[in-house]
């Protein structure tokens, strides 16, 4: 059989995955979305093609994903990224009863069942003050980069309290908190702490159940994990690959449909 594809337009990284009939990532990619979404998706797919080696040809079934699953042209067909990221999670860690997805403008809070499917979901509405923007914000405002962030934050002692809870605000905020003379590494804190009561809030509505996954690019910020471990009073699940975990799980449903193709029950 030939390999799977995963696709995950997001509203701000579109990522890839390739897997191989037993379900291994044999490759991942990942670029800005920006405003060219179709061709994000087609400069992505390109990018895990050649990193792995493989050509188009080799590659059977394709899925898109993300708010921007239907811009995957060459897609064979679409499943929604709460789907996608539930199943990722059950597979990259079998002991996940809850989700919770931090990407660039939602949060959202999954509950799954062991088998992957979704059992409830809740993510935030209107406003992103409790994600990935919130932190671009601040890395703006603060001219610190955002791979920086969380280790900046982790530096602080006595966070300030943010009381913005809007994103436009944010860089203001963040802004007067310099100029009454805060330390960076507090006010960057203060920030992380922000964003994770909004997550926390929004996981303890569907429930928050042992085992507990983080995915999306906020995956990427230790601060983030820390202030999520904390707050949760647990050890979230988070790998190198936690950021891929909406296109792993698209690119398993693909996989289902390549073995279903087959005859072989999955
Ligand atoms: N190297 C990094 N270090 C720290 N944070 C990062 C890094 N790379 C990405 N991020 C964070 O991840 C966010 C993007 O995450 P992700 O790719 O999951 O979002 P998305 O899927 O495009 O958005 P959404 O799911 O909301 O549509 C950025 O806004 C940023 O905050
Ligand atoms: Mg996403």
């Amino acid at each position: 059989m030939g390999y799977a594809g995963g696709v995950d337009v997001g509203s701000t990284q579109t990522k890839a995955v390739l897997i191989d009939e037993q379900g291994n990532l044999v490759g991942h990619a990942i670029v800005d979305t920006g405003a060219a979404v179709v061709q994000a998706a087609e400069k992505v797919f390109q990018a895990v093609l050649q990193s792995t080696g493989l050509s188009e040809q080799d590659v059977s079934y394709v899925v898109g994903t993300g708010y921007g699953r239907y811009k995957v042209t060459f897609g064979d067909s679409q499943v929604t990224e709460i789907s996608c990221h539930a199943r990722g999670a059950v597979h990259m860690f079998p002991g996940t009863r809850t989700v919770v997805d931090m990407g660039g403008q939602d949060t959202k809070a999954i509950r799954v069942l062991p088998s992957g499917e979704v059992l409830d979901f809740c993510m935030n509405d209107k406003c992103a003050a409790g994600t990935g923007r919130f932190l671009q914000a601040a890395s703006y405002a603060l001219e610190i980069p955002l791979s920086e962030l969380g280790s900046v934050a982790l530096a602080g002692q006595k966070p300030v309290k943010i009381s913005t809870t809007c994103t436009v605000f944010a860089e203001s905020e963040v802004l007067s908190w310099l100029e009454k003379g805060k330390k960076v590494e507090d006010i960057l804190m203060g920030v992380h702490l922000s964003i994770g009561t909004r997550s926390v809030g929004l996981a303890r509505r569907v429930g928050v159940e042992q085992e507990v996954t983080f995915t999306g690019g906020v995956t990427r910020n230790q601060a983030m994990v820390e202030v999520l471990n904390k707050m949760l009073g647990l050890k979230v699940n988070v790998s190198p690959e936690s950021h891929y975990m909406g296109a792993l799980g698209a690119a398993l449903y693909a996989r289902d449909r390549i073995l279903g193709a087959q005859g072989v029950t999955v």
